[in-house]
């Protein structure tokens, strides 16, 4: 199996156009070098267009943050996975633990909208984690099969090869709280022995699994050191370019090594 390390920006409600632009200029330009690691950014939708004639001829791909399952119709301020497609990117995040707690996404809504975005011709990133409540009760295992078992509902072997799950843990995330490489470890291993489960073990050794929640340039190594550890969702550190450059270094670094 071929080692992969992603490293993907969540922009989450920030960055008007203009200011997009810079970061997406800053970004491209001190990462040109990055030959193994992969690059994502996902600014909010309103800046897709625009990012992506910075980032169209480079080794930064472009994602969105959420899709709605419908094609079209009288949805008022909902955007299509084939919009997203014709902004030019080629990710969608799914499911973000912050879509759960504050616009009512359910297991359900999240496998419907990985249908859309995979009808389309998109990559979902599909976010998975438990709450520190759930932690503390011990279920995160539960949680996290449960979330697992209902977004991939129905999916194919093959659809499956153009999925990224996103391990985040919500007490992790914008907390400062990092789960311990160990504690990270231990879920990405259950995630992958699921999928290898439902899906089969070629995928399971293929499928690119990120950890988030506080991922910094200072702890970003011990973390993507881990075995089934292939990437970061990175929210917080990846508003400034520097430190989400830095936090591509370190994972250049574990794949050269
Ligand atoms: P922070 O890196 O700010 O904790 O956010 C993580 C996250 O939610 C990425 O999707």
């Amino acid at each position: 199996m071929n080692r992969k390390i992603v490293i993907a920006g969540n922009w989450k409600l920030h960055k008007t156009n203009q200011e997009a632009l810079q970061l997406a200029n800053q970004i491209k330009i001190k990462n040109t070098h990055i030959k193994k690691a992969g690059i994502i950014i996902c600014p909010p939708f309103t800046a897709l267009s625009e990012v992506h004639s910075v980032v169209k001829d480079c080794n930064v791909a472009l994602g969105a943050q959420n899709v709605y399952w419908e094609k079209q119709g009288a949805f008022t301020g909902e955007i299509s996975a084939g919009m997203i497609k014709s902004t030019g990117a080629v990710y969608a995040i799914i499911g973000h633990s912050e879509r759960h707690q504050y616009f009512g996404e359910t297991d359900e809504t999240v496998n419907k909208r990985i249908n859309a975005a995979l009808e389309a011709g998109l990559k979902p990133i599909v976010c998975v984690g438990e709450t520190l409540e759930e932690r503390e009760k011990n279920i995160t295992a539960q949680v996290v099969t449960r979330q697992i078992k209902g977004a991939f509902a129905g999916m194919s072997a093959d659809a499956m090869k153009n999925i990224i799950i996103a391990y985040e843990p919500v007490w992790a995330i914008g907390t400062g709280k990092t789960a311990t490489p160990d504690q990270a470890q231990e879920v990405h291993a259950l995630i992958r022995q699921l999928i290898s489960k439902e899906f089969g073990n070629a995928v399971a050794d293929n499928i690119v699994i990120q950890y988030g929640g506080s991922v910094k340039p200072d702890n970003a190594e011990s973390l993507l050191g881990q075995k089934d550890i292939d990437g970061a969702l990175v929210g917080g550190a990846c508003l400034d370019a520097d430190s989400f450059t830095a936090i591509i270094a370190a994972a250049e670094k574990l794949l050269q090594a």
